[in-house]
């Protein structure tokens, strides 16, 4: 028996002016997979995350998370699916301490709501108290602790990214999307991520579908690699299929891109 993909998207279009950046993309992502998604920059791999979680409007096509339809929905619902992406670091919360950050990251905080606040106590102590324990936890897994006070606006761009990954996970995401995950973070932080994302998926079943240039990251971490060019799904399969499959080939060698598969 095949389990249902837990992503689905068929014929996703958007234009920006004359430029078609994503031209009729469609693929489904395995439930329980780490699926990694490379192509040529220019792709349009990152416009197509921004059309599925809904930071675009596609002009086309129809994308499923578990069953439902999840474009032309806007990012908070679709995050409250269980679909997540990381969101940059705004200003507003550049200005805050990292501990501020990833408790305002949780859903369904009982604290929330002043009602809450003075009526339920005891509900509200005990679950701003989980959270906090959720949020020192994964400060701890990417090395972050010492920081937690410091305003997040402080942060080096490699400590950004990290922050920024450790506040989805406390929305507790079953399907992560993550956008070039390790660029600009040291080797071994990039490791550590790595690991973490393993854990998940195998302690949690979270499904990741991620955005990578490197391809050694993605031959030894990924089970399943999607391969995008010029807007579209161009080859889809097993890491090391995927590798030598020859329109993969001509379109890294043909685009103004890396220049090849690494
Ligand atoms: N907001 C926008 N306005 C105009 N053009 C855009 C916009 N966003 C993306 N594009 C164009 O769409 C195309 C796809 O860009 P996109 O950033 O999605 O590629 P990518 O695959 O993520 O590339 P890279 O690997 O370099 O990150 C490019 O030609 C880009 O210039
Ligand atoms: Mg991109």
């Amino acid at each position: 028996m095949t389990e249902a993909p837990i992503f689905e998207a068929e014929g996703i279009e958007k234009s920006f002016g004359g430029i078609r950046a994503v031209n009729g993309a469609t693929m489904d992502v395995k439930r329980g997979s780490i699926t990694a998604l490379i192509g040529p920059n220019g792709a349009g791999k990152t416009t197509f995350f921004n059309l599925i979680t809904g930071f675009y409007r596609p002009d086309r096509g129809r994308a499923r998370f578990d069953g439902r339809e999840v474009q032309g929905r806007p990012p908070y619902v679709i995050a409250r699916f269980g679909m997540v992406r990381t969101f940059q670091i705004t200003k507003a919360l550049a200005a805050m301490p990292v501990i501020d950050n990833m408790m305002l990251a949780a859903p369904d905080q009982p604290g929330e709501s002043l009602r809450n606040v003075l009526f339920r106590p005891l509900a509200w102590r005990k679950r701003e108290q989980e959270v906090h324990e959720q949020a020192i936890e994964l400060l701890d897994v990417f090395n972050l602790t010492r920081l937690a006070d410091h305003y997040a606006g402080t942060l080096s761009g490699g400590q950004r990214k990290l922050l920024e990954l450790a506040r989805a996970l406390m929305a507790q995401p079953r399907f992560l999307l993550l956008d070039e995950p390790m660029a600009g973070i040291n080797p071994t932080l990039g490791r550590r991520l790595l690991d973490h994302m393993q854990r998940l998926r195998a302690e949690d079943g979270v499904t990741f579908l991620f955005i990578e240039h490197d391809m050694e990251v993605v031959m030894n971490h990924s089970d399943r690699v999607i391969v995008m060019a010029e807007g579209r799904v161009i080859a889809e399969g097993e890491p090391q299929a995927v590798r030598s499959d020859r329109a993969v080939i001509d379109a890294y060698l043909g685009g103004a891109g890396h220049g090849g598969i690494e």
